[in-house]
């Protein structure tokens, strides 16, 4: 008798999972806080930098589908995931697609360069850790319009991230949201990147 498939596949581990809502609850934080609660600013922000640097580490050494050489892929894939988007014919993948992959990555730079410009802000000050670096020399009133600038820029792509995972829950006919609550997907067997490993 052949073996009945699972309803679900793993797919988000759990410290993957605990980086991605603590990454949207720090950056909020530090988004809304900007100019009245400059210290809770400046924790929150850390918090972000040391958010994006573990997942650096997991891309790495992490599990399967946070492993970046799972998912990071050509510029070429991603316009082609792109155009299939506009049709709303596009292959299903079980971790990343490509142009998920592609926000990924665009993410963690742009947060990634707003709490490097943040810090040299504060550097200019004498305070954090890169005070008495080079970076402290820089003019501040710039990196304010830097770090603002980028600010605004992680923002718009918060916005297409949220969007694009609204558009491939839609194409998927599953709740993407709870897939990165609940560290599971639904089962299908055309998945592009499934293994038939996975329990
Ligand atoms: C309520 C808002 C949000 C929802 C519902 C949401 C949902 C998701 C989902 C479903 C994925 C997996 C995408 C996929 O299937 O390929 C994901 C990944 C990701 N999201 Fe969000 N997200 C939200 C807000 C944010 C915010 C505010 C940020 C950054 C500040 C963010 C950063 C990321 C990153 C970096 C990943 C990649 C996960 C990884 O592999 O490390 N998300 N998000």
């Amino acid at each position: 008798m052949s073996e009945q498939p699972p309803s679900t596949l793993p797919v988000w581990d759990p410290l993957l999972r605990i980086f991605h809502w603590s990454l949207v609850l720090f950056y909020l934080i530090a988004y809304l806080t900007e100019d009245d609660f400059l210290a809770l600013h400046v924790w929150a922000g850390y918090t972000v930098g040391l958010l994006i640097a573990f997942r650096l580490l997991w891309g790495l050494v992490g599990t399967r589908h946070a492993r970046f050489s799972s998912f990071v892929t050509s510029p070429k894939t991603v316009l082609d995931y792109l155009r299939g988007m506009l049709r709303f014919r596009v292959p299903h993948y079980l971790g990343h697609n490509p142009a998920a992959a592609a926000m990924v990555v665009a993410l963690l730079l742009s947060l990634a360069a707003v709490v490097f410009s943040g810090m040299t802000i504060i550097a200019a000050e004498g305070q954090g850790p890169l005070a008495g670096t080079w970076v402290a020399g820089l003019d501040a009133g710039w990196m304010e319009e830097i770090h603002e600038f980028l600010a605004n820029l992680s923002l718009l792509l918060v916005f297409l991230h949220v969007g694009g995972v609204v558009f491939s829950s839609f194409v998927e006919g599953q709740n993407l949201p709870r897939a990165m609550l609940t560290g599971r997907k639904k089962y299908r067997n055309d998945y592009v990147d499934y293994t038939g490993d996975e329990k």
